[in-house]
């Protein structure tokens, strides 16, 4: 996953709102970034109601300006499409347009992302206004970049209950089962009588007595991430025909899973994602005593465990688009970065391949939902905490831009990674359709086997299923419930070590018990059969061994028939770890220590080389540079494997402070 050309990469950039701010401070504003290294201004992405105050009343001088006076500075515009946020004059004109909620409510005007990716009168006031702004400044010289819309799905959107998501969605059933007997069979229909005589009986998932039929659901949740991404190609489409040779992205967000990125990827010419380290840790299931421990810095894979899967989204082009400066407005709690965090976070970006990464915002607003979020400057045009920060970030990446290799190219690319960690958003909308566990989280699974992975120092590619998976020398398949023909085929043509999780294979693609039971197709490769699954409470741990150690598994354990002789048991004599050739099964869900002993040891099989790392410090190669970070609250110094007085420090040194990272050239991978 490497490529060469890589221009003006990493970039500094900064998310603008000319529209917040006097005419007369812009060109001051813009002199200032341009001062600050900044590169890529990231504009318009909410200014509908300024843009187009009422319908067909353009208003685009404003914006004329605007990006006259960025370009003045010489600093490049990616402008967004302003489609997430519809203005009050169309809501009016058209409340259809509102998504709903599953309570079969509108959701109303008042925030953002106030539509549904389903009302076709909204697809077209998207294309309206899109098409409107590519004709005014798609050949505009600045103009190097589009972001389309603002991140899909933020507040829970892309699942819309409105009666014309409901009617797509029976278009969209009758398109794949064509017969309402298929869709019968694949849903089990025969099952409390849910039979339906037509596709006009089909409902929505919604407001039923208890349970609902999981294969519904996950019809309901692959349609919802279709019409994101028919959605945004209509956008996309707009874009290619009039701006001509500038390139397209979009924001995704942190731990967010309801559209498949993957899909959007292959219609944008590169990934972006939001890094919030802070406002992660707080909302998401984090430990309390992670949450505690990383509160200044987030935790130390938040923001790599992101940067590799947008990475891979993006097929190995992708920025931050948004970077956290200091305190965000959305979080439970919105502690300040401990200082130097803002920087590291740059940098660390940067280390995993990120062509840019854009502070958001430039500027502090001092009015409406987001006055208590940081920006690099104050309210009061002051420099805030972060700007300097972003002055250091920038000095590194010049560095990042001016350091070649022996060939002459940038030092900073991307390497290749021997491990891939294959992941699947259809697996998360098959195990929220069915969880059978309420433990069981496919996407902490997914983080956990990344955190243990990273700690041994190792680069991680992700994929998605069916990938060619023969650049690997390991794959790990944390899960995958639902294995397609070309999954399977990948899984099969690969020589690399591969080793599938619990519940891998588990489900059909209409999300029934395979025929032949778990693992399905899978048992073309390994001989098991999984006759009976448990989830388990946090409160029950297996313990069991693992090469001579005392291992524990948790919240899921697969009992399987097999001729395979485990190497890992539980001290039942229970299987946890079956190897075949170079396959492996594992039963349960290892706990940290043991998903450590059997990333050591799946190393060692596939023949990787692997250095352990402190808990809080993260290593990342580059073609010929390496970077440590810290993230931890006290000094750490480089594990002692990797030959420290060896190295040759471009910046810091072995010994790294809280919040500081250390670059050196790497003399080998
Ligand atoms: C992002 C969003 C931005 C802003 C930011 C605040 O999710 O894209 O528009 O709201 O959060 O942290």
């Amino acid at each position: 996953m490497s490529h060469p050309e890589r221009r003006r990469a990493p970039a500094l950039g900064v998310c603008y709102y000319p529209e917040h701010w006097p005419e007369s401070e812009w060109s001051s504003d813009a002199r200032r970034m341009k001062e600050l290294g900044v590169t890529q201004v990231r504009i318009g992405e909410f200014a509908w109601s300024r843009l187009e105050p009422a319908r067909d009343a353009f208003n685009w001088e404003w914006l004329d300006r605007a990006i006259d006076t960025l370009s003045a500075e010489d600093l490049d515009i990616m402008l967004g499409t302003p489609t997430a946020t519809p203005p009050k004059w169309l809501v009016d004109e058209d409340p259809s347009i509102l998504p709903y909620g599953a309570d079969g409510r509108p959701r109303g005007f008042g925030s953002r992302r106030h539509y549904c990716f389903s009302s076709r009168a909204y697809r077209r006031e998207a294309v309206r206004i899109t098409t409107a702004l590519a004709e005014r400044y798609g050949r505009h010289e600045a103009v190097k970049a589009w972001q389309t819309d603002n991140e899909y799905g933020c507040h829970d959107t892309v699942r819309s209950y409105s009666p014309e998501a409901a009617a797509a969605f029976r278009g969209w059933l009758s398109e794949k089962y064509e017969t309402i007997d298929a869709l019968n069979e694949a849903w089990g229909g025969v099952f409390w009588s849910q039979e339906y005589a037509d596709f006009s009986a089909v409902d929505l998932p919604m407001g039923a007595v208890t349970e609902l039929n999981p294969s519904h659901l996950l019809d309901f949740y692959r349609f919802s991430s279709d019409q994101v991404v028919s959605f945004n190609r209509l956008i996309t489409d707009s874009l290619r025909e009039r701006s001509p040779g500038r390139t397209i992205t979009h924001n995704a967000m942190g731990f967010f899973y309801d559209f498949d990125a993957f899909a959007l990827g292959d219609d944008l010419d590169f990934m972006g994602w939001d890094s919030y380290p802070l406002g992660f840790l707080d909302v998401a299931p984090f430990s309390a005593d992670d949450k505690a421990r990383y509160m200044r810095q987030g935790h130390p894979d938040f923001a790599g465990f992101h940067h590799d899967l947008y990475r891979a989204c993006g097929k190995g082009r992708w920025q931050v688009l948004e970077q956290q400066p200091g305190p965000v407005n959305w979080a439970h709690h919105n502690p300040a970065p401990l200082a130097g965090m803002p920087a590291l976070w740059a940098v660390e970006a940067a280390a995993h391949g990120a062509d840019a990464v854009s502070y958001f915002r430039w500027r502090q607003a001092p009015f409406a939902q987001e006055q208590m979020h940081a920006g690099l400057l104050r309210p009061d045009g002051e420099d805030g905490p972060a700007f300097a920060e972003a002055a250091a970030a920038e000095e590194v990446f010049e560095r990042l831009r001016s350091i070649v290799d022996p060939a002459g190219k940038p030092a900073a690319n991307p390497t290749s990674s021997d491990v891939a960690l294959v992941f699947s958003y259809e697996a998360q909308w098959t195990f929220e359709a069915l969880p059978q566990g309420a433990n069981w989280s496919y996407p902490l699974l997914c983080f956990e086997w990344y955190t243990a992975m990273r700690r041994f120092g190792l680069n991680i590619d992700f994929v998605r299923p069916g990938a060619d998976l023969s650049p690997y020398k390991l794959v790990i398949v944390p899960s995958l419930p639902i294995l397609d023909e070309a999954a399977v085929a990948a899984f099969k043509d690969t020589d690399g070590v591969v080793l599938f999780g619990p519940r891998t294979g588990s489900k059909s693609v209409t999300c029934q018990i395979p025929a032949s039971l778990p693992p399905g197709p899978l048992q073309t490769l390994l001989p098991i059969k999984v006759v009976q699954a448990e989830s388990l409470p946090d409160a029950h741990i297996e313990t069991g061994r693992f090469n001579g150690a005392a291992v524990s598994a948790c919240r899921w354990f697969d009992h399987v028939e097999t001729p395979l002789m485990p190497i890992a048991k539980t001290d039942d004599g229970a299987g946890l770890l079956y190897p075949h050739q170079n396959y492996y099964y594992l039963a349960s869900v290892p706990d940290p220590f043991f998903l450590g002993a059997l990333v050591h040891h799946l190393c060692a099989v596939a023949d990787i080389e692997t250095v352990l790392t402190p808990p809080d410090l993260r290593i990342r190669h580059m073609a010929g540079l390496s970077l440590a970070v810290n993230y931890g609250p006290e000094t750490v110094s480089l594990p002692d494997a990797l030959q420290p007085e060896t190295l040759d420090f471009i910046v810091g040194s072995a010994t790294l402070k809280p919040a500081s990272f250390a670059l050196w050239r790497s003399i080998k991978k």
